[in-house]
Protein backbone atom coordinates (compact mmCIF):
# COMPACT_ATOMS: atom_id res chain seq x y z
CA UNK A 1 0.00 0.00 0.00
CA UNK A 2 3.01 2.60 0.65
CA UNK A 3 4.77 0.98 -1.89
CA UNK A 4 6.43 3.97 -3.98
CA UNK A 5 4.59 6.55 -2.21
CA UNK A 6 6.99 9.11 -2.81
CA UNK A 7 7.95 8.02 -6.75
CA UNK A 8 7.94 10.19 -9.38
CA UNK A 9 8.32 7.23 -11.76
CA UNK A 10 7.64 8.66 -15.04
CA UNK A 11 6.18 12.10 -14.68
CA UNK A 12 6.78 14.77 -16.68
CA UNK A 13 7.39 18.24 -14.76
CA UNK A 14 8.07 22.12 -15.31
CA UNK A 15 10.26 23.88 -12.63
CA UNK A 16 10.53 27.65 -13.41
CA UNK A 17 13.99 29.08 -12.47
CA UNK A 18 15.43 25.19 -12.48
CA UNK A 19 19.10 26.72 -13.38
CA UNK A 20 19.52 27.45 -10.01
CA UNK A 21 19.11 27.75 -6.22
CA UNK A 22 15.85 26.04 -5.02
CA UNK A 23 14.48 25.41 -8.53
CA UNK A 24 17.79 23.79 -9.07
CA UNK A 25 17.19 21.62 -6.14
CA UNK A 26 13.52 20.94 -6.71
CA UNK A 27 14.72 19.78 -10.32
CA UNK A 28 17.33 17.19 -8.80
CA UNK A 29 15.19 16.19 -6.46
CA UNK A 30 12.21 15.37 -8.93
CA UNK A 31 14.81 13.30 -11.03
CA UNK A 32 16.30 11.67 -8.27
CA UNK A 33 12.50 10.39 -7.45
CA UNK A 34 12.17 8.63 -11.07
CA UNK A 35 10.70 11.92 -13.28
CA UNK A 36 11.07 10.72 -17.00
CA UNK A 37 11.57 14.61 -17.60
CA UNK A 38 12.25 17.62 -16.05
CA UNK A 39 11.82 20.75 -18.21
CA UNK A 40 13.95 23.82 -16.52
CA UNK A 41 13.50 27.40 -17.54
CA UNK A 42 15.64 30.87 -17.21
CA UNK A 43 16.02 33.83 -18.99
CA UNK A 44 20.15 32.60 -19.45
CA UNK A 45 20.40 30.50 -21.93
CA UNK A 46 23.75 28.97 -20.69
CA UNK A 47 23.24 28.26 -17.20
CA UNK A 48 20.13 26.64 -18.04
CA UNK A 49 21.42 24.56 -20.44
CA UNK A 50 24.55 23.78 -18.11
CA UNK A 51 22.15 22.87 -15.52
CA UNK A 52 20.13 20.58 -17.70
CA UNK A 53 23.36 18.86 -18.91
CA UNK A 54 24.45 18.02 -15.39
CA UNK A 55 21.20 16.77 -14.01
CA UNK A 56 20.41 14.61 -16.61
CA UNK A 57 24.15 13.07 -16.44
CA UNK A 58 23.72 12.48 -12.78
CA UNK A 59 19.80 10.83 -12.66
CA UNK A 60 18.02 8.57 -14.94
CA UNK A 61 15.77 10.96 -16.42
CA UNK A 62 16.18 13.68 -19.21
CA UNK A 63 16.38 17.17 -17.73
CA UNK A 64 15.57 19.86 -20.24
CA UNK A 65 16.48 23.59 -20.58
CA UNK A 66 14.27 26.18 -22.17
CA UNK A 67 15.71 29.61 -21.65
CA UNK A 68 12.51 31.63 -21.53
CA UNK A 69 11.77 35.19 -20.07
CA UNK A 70 8.53 34.54 -18.07
CA UNK A 71 8.18 38.21 -16.53
CA UNK A 72 6.39 39.05 -19.54
CA UNK A 73 2.90 37.44 -20.89
CA UNK A 74 4.42 37.14 -24.21
CA UNK A 75 7.15 35.11 -22.63
CA UNK A 76 4.65 32.89 -20.58
CA UNK A 77 2.90 32.09 -23.78
CA UNK A 78 6.34 31.26 -25.86
CA UNK A 79 6.96 28.79 -22.49
CA UNK A 80 3.42 27.48 -22.79
CA UNK A 81 3.57 26.80 -26.58
CA UNK A 82 7.14 25.09 -26.38
CA UNK A 83 5.53 22.42 -23.48
CA UNK A 84 2.19 21.88 -25.41
CA UNK A 85 3.97 21.14 -28.88
CA UNK A 86 6.68 18.32 -26.85
CA UNK A 87 3.98 17.11 -24.03
CA UNK A 88 0.35 16.52 -24.55
CA UNK A 89 0.48 16.04 -20.49
CA UNK A 90 2.66 17.70 -17.60
CA UNK A 91 2.11 16.16 -14.33
CA UNK A 92 3.80 18.93 -12.30
CA UNK A 93 4.55 22.48 -12.66
CA UNK A 94 6.22 24.19 -10.06
CA UNK A 95 5.89 28.04 -10.13
CA UNK A 96 9.38 28.94 -8.54
CA UNK A 97 11.17 31.63 -10.82
CA UNK A 98 11.32 34.54 -7.92
CA UNK A 99 13.03 37.79 -7.94
CA UNK A 100 13.65 40.21 -4.75
CA UNK A 101 13.83 44.18 -4.42
CA UNK A 102 14.73 46.45 -1.43
CA UNK A 103 14.65 50.22 -1.00
CA UNK A 104 13.86 52.32 1.65
CA UNK A 105 10.26 52.88 1.55
CA UNK A 106 11.49 56.77 0.76
CA UNK A 107 13.21 55.53 -2.09
CA UNK A 108 10.93 52.94 -3.28
CA UNK A 109 10.66 52.86 -6.87
CA UNK A 110 7.59 51.94 -8.83
CA UNK A 111 10.41 49.83 -11.04
CA UNK A 112 10.96 47.44 -7.91
CA UNK A 113 7.50 47.17 -7.48
CA UNK A 114 6.05 45.90 -10.77
CA UNK A 115 9.30 43.52 -11.37
CA UNK A 116 8.47 41.47 -8.75
CA UNK A 117 4.71 41.12 -8.59
CA UNK A 118 4.88 40.63 -12.30
CA UNK A 119 7.33 37.50 -11.92
CA UNK A 120 6.19 36.67 -8.34
CA UNK A 121 2.40 37.03 -8.70
CA UNK A 122 1.40 37.65 -12.17
CA UNK A 123 3.46 34.55 -13.44
CA UNK A 124 2.35 31.70 -11.92
CA UNK A 125 -1.45 32.17 -12.13
CA UNK A 126 -0.83 33.26 -16.19
CA UNK A 127 1.80 30.39 -16.41
CA UNK A 128 -0.86 27.86 -14.17
CA UNK A 129 -3.77 28.89 -16.81
CA UNK A 130 -1.81 28.95 -19.46
CA UNK A 131 -0.33 25.21 -19.45
CA UNK A 132 -4.01 24.07 -17.60
CA UNK A 133 -4.97 22.36 -20.57
CA UNK A 134 -2.01 19.85 -20.09
CA UNK A 135 -2.33 20.13 -16.59
CA UNK A 136 -5.96 18.59 -17.02
CA UNK A 137 -5.14 16.06 -19.17
CA UNK A 138 -2.79 14.54 -17.39
CA UNK A 139 -5.06 14.91 -13.80
CA UNK A 140 -6.96 12.13 -12.72
CA UNK A 141 -8.84 11.01 -9.19
CA UNK A 142 -5.87 8.52 -9.05
CA UNK A 143 -3.42 10.24 -9.84
CA UNK A 144 -4.07 13.91 -9.57
CA UNK A 145 -1.72 17.12 -10.84
CA UNK A 146 0.49 18.91 -8.98
CA UNK A 147 0.92 22.71 -9.12
CA UNK A 148 3.88 23.89 -6.24
CA UNK A 149 3.86 27.51 -6.02
CA UNK A 150 7.55 28.77 -4.26
CA UNK A 151 6.40 31.17 -1.99
CA UNK A 152 8.50 33.09 0.99
CA UNK A 153 8.36 32.79 5.20
CA UNK A 154 8.34 36.48 4.56
CA UNK A 155 4.84 36.58 3.05
CA UNK A 156 3.96 34.74 6.40
CA UNK A 157 5.82 36.79 8.99
CA UNK A 158 7.11 40.41 8.92
CA UNK A 159 11.14 40.23 7.79
CA UNK A 160 12.43 43.34 9.13
CA UNK A 161 13.93 44.02 5.48
CA UNK A 162 12.35 46.71 3.36
CA UNK A 163 11.34 44.32 0.69
CA UNK A 164 7.66 45.95 0.29
CA UNK A 165 6.87 44.10 -3.20
CA UNK A 166 8.52 40.83 -2.70
CA UNK A 167 6.35 40.61 0.70
CA UNK A 168 3.33 41.64 -0.76
CA UNK A 169 3.82 39.38 -4.13
CA UNK A 170 4.46 36.21 -1.79
CA UNK A 171 1.97 36.65 0.72
CA UNK A 172 -0.47 37.35 -2.57
CA UNK A 173 0.84 33.60 -4.05
CA UNK A 174 -0.03 32.42 -0.72
CA UNK A 175 -3.68 32.89 -0.88
CA UNK A 176 -3.99 32.77 -4.68
CA UNK A 177 -2.64 29.12 -3.97
CA UNK A 178 -5.79 28.70 -2.09
CA UNK A 179 -7.95 30.62 -4.68
CA UNK A 180 -6.58 28.59 -7.53
CA UNK A 181 -6.77 25.14 -5.24
CA UNK A 182 -10.82 25.97 -4.95
CA UNK A 183 -10.99 26.00 -8.57
CA UNK A 184 -8.66 23.24 -9.72
CA UNK A 185 -8.81 20.69 -7.42
CA UNK A 186 -12.72 19.64 -9.39
CA UNK A 187 -10.17 19.12 -12.14
CA UNK A 188 -7.95 16.81 -9.96
CA UNK A 189 -5.19 19.36 -10.26
CA UNK A 190 -4.02 19.91 -6.88
CA UNK A 191 -2.47 23.31 -5.83
CA UNK A 192 -0.20 23.84 -3.22
CA UNK A 193 3.01 26.09 -1.95
CA UNK A 194 6.24 26.35 0.14
CA UNK A 195 7.25 28.82 1.49
CA UNK A 196 10.71 28.51 2.49
CA UNK A 197 13.68 29.70 4.93
CA UNK A 198 16.80 31.08 4.32
CA UNK A 199 18.48 28.51 1.60
CA UNK A 200 21.66 29.32 -0.38
CA UNK A 201 21.33 31.26 -3.36
CA UNK A 202 21.85 33.97 -5.69
CA UNK A 203 18.77 35.58 -4.01
CA UNK A 204 19.44 35.17 -0.54
CA UNK A 205 23.43 36.13 -0.34
CA UNK A 206 23.30 36.19 3.47
CA UNK A 207 22.30 32.90 3.73
CA UNK A 208 24.74 31.74 0.90
CA UNK A 209 28.35 33.59 1.96
CA UNK A 210 27.42 33.90 5.46
CA UNK A 211 25.19 30.66 6.64
CA UNK A 212 26.92 30.85 10.31
CA UNK A 213 25.71 34.03 10.67
CA UNK A 214 21.92 33.25 9.68
CA UNK A 215 21.79 30.30 11.46
CA UNK A 216 21.55 32.21 14.48
CA UNK A 217 18.63 33.38 13.66
CA UNK A 218 16.92 29.54 12.94
CA UNK A 219 15.57 27.46 15.33
CA UNK A 220 17.06 24.40 13.68
CA UNK A 221 20.63 26.28 14.19
CA UNK A 222 21.50 25.70 10.06
CA UNK A 223 20.28 26.95 6.93
CA UNK A 224 18.31 24.83 4.47
CA UNK A 225 19.95 22.25 2.19
CA UNK A 226 19.15 20.53 -0.94
CA UNK A 227 17.49 17.59 0.77
CA UNK A 228 15.04 19.52 3.02
CA UNK A 229 13.76 21.60 0.01
CA UNK A 230 13.54 18.58 -2.53
CA UNK A 231 12.07 17.04 0.30
CA UNK A 232 9.29 18.97 0.55
CA UNK A 233 8.64 19.42 -2.95
CA UNK A 234 9.06 15.48 -3.66
CA UNK A 235 6.17 15.52 -0.87
CA UNK A 236 4.18 17.54 -2.17
CA UNK A 237 4.49 16.41 -6.03
CA UNK A 238 4.19 12.55 -5.53
CA UNK A 239 1.00 10.43 -3.83
CA UNK A 240 2.02 11.18 -0.84
CA UNK A 241 0.85 15.04 -0.93
CA UNK A 242 -2.07 14.17 -2.91
CA UNK A 243 -4.28 15.42 -0.19
CA UNK A 244 -2.53 18.53 0.86
CA UNK A 245 -4.40 21.01 -1.36
CA UNK A 246 -4.53 24.91 -1.00
CA UNK A 247 -2.17 24.90 2.05
CA UNK A 248 1.41 26.71 2.05
CA UNK A 249 4.09 24.28 3.94
CA UNK A 250 6.73 26.59 5.65
CA UNK A 251 10.09 24.91 4.93
CA UNK A 252 12.12 26.80 7.02
CA UNK A 253 13.94 25.77 10.51
CA UNK A 254 11.01 26.48 13.07
CA UNK A 255 11.63 30.10 12.14
CA UNK A 256 7.80 30.86 11.60
CA UNK A 257 5.99 28.47 14.05
CA UNK A 258 8.61 27.30 16.15
CA UNK A 259 10.08 30.89 17.53
CA UNK A 260 9.44 32.76 20.48
CA UNK A 261 9.54 36.06 18.25
CA UNK A 262 10.79 38.54 20.97
CA UNK A 263 13.54 37.77 24.19
CA UNK A 264 12.45 37.83 27.85
CA UNK A 265 9.23 37.55 29.57
CA UNK A 266 7.02 38.04 26.40
CA UNK A 267 4.08 39.82 26.25
CA UNK A 268 2.01 38.13 28.80
N1 LIG B 1 16.75 31.28 -1.32
C1 LIG B 1 15.94 31.57 -0.33
O1 LIG B 1 16.37 31.67 0.82
C2 LIG B 1 14.47 31.76 -0.57
C3 LIG B 1 13.64 31.95 0.54
C4 LIG B 1 12.28 32.09 0.35
C5 LIG B 1 11.75 32.03 -0.93
N2 LIG B 1 12.57 31.85 -2.00
C6 LIG B 1 11.94 31.80 -3.33
O2 LIG B 1 12.45 30.69 -4.06
C7 LIG B 1 12.40 30.97 -5.46
C8 LIG B 1 13.79 30.71 -6.05
O3 LIG B 1 14.71 31.61 -5.46
P1 LIG B 1 16.27 31.37 -5.37
O4 LIG B 1 16.68 31.80 -4.04
O5 LIG B 1 16.62 30.02 -5.85
O6 LIG B 1 16.74 32.51 -6.40
P2 LIG B 1 17.83 32.58 -7.54
O7 LIG B 1 19.04 31.81 -7.15
O8 LIG B 1 17.93 34.01 -7.88
O9 LIG B 1 17.16 31.78 -8.74
C9 LIG B 1 16.10 32.33 -9.49
C10 LIG B 1 15.85 31.48 -10.70
O10 LIG B 1 14.79 32.08 -11.45
C11 LIG B 1 15.26 32.40 -12.76
N3 LIG B 1 14.59 33.62 -13.22
C12 LIG B 1 14.68 34.86 -12.67
N4 LIG B 1 13.95 35.73 -13.36
C13 LIG B 1 13.39 35.05 -14.39
C14 LIG B 1 12.53 35.40 -15.46
N5 LIG B 1 12.12 36.66 -15.65
N6 LIG B 1 12.16 34.44 -16.32
C15 LIG B 1 12.59 33.15 -16.17
N7 LIG B 1 13.37 32.76 -15.17
C16 LIG B 1 13.78 33.69 -14.30
C17 LIG B 1 16.79 32.55 -12.61
O11 LIG B 1 17.51 32.38 -13.81
P3 LIG B 1 17.93 33.68 -14.72
O12 LIG B 1 18.54 34.70 -13.80
O13 LIG B 1 18.87 33.14 -15.75
O14 LIG B 1 16.64 34.15 -15.32
C18 LIG B 1 17.04 31.39 -11.64
O15 LIG B 1 17.02 30.15 -12.31
C19 LIG B 1 11.94 32.43 -5.58
O16 LIG B 1 10.56 32.47 -5.86
C20 LIG B 1 12.22 33.00 -4.21
O17 LIG B 1 11.40 34.08 -3.90
C21 LIG B 1 13.92 31.74 -1.86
Amino acid sequence: MFKDLFSLQGRVALVTGGSRGIGKMIAAGFLSQGAAKVYITARKAGPCEATAKELTAKYGGECIALPIDISTMAGIEMLAAEIKKREPKLDILVNNAGAAWGADFDEFRESGWDKVMNLNLKTPFFLTKALAAPLRAAASAEKPAKVINIASIDGIFVNPMETYSYAASKAGLIHLTRRMAVKLIGDHVVVSAIAPGPFKSDMNKAARDNADEVSKRVPSGRIGTDEDMAGAAIYLASRAGDYVVGATIPVDGGIVYANPGIKGDGWG
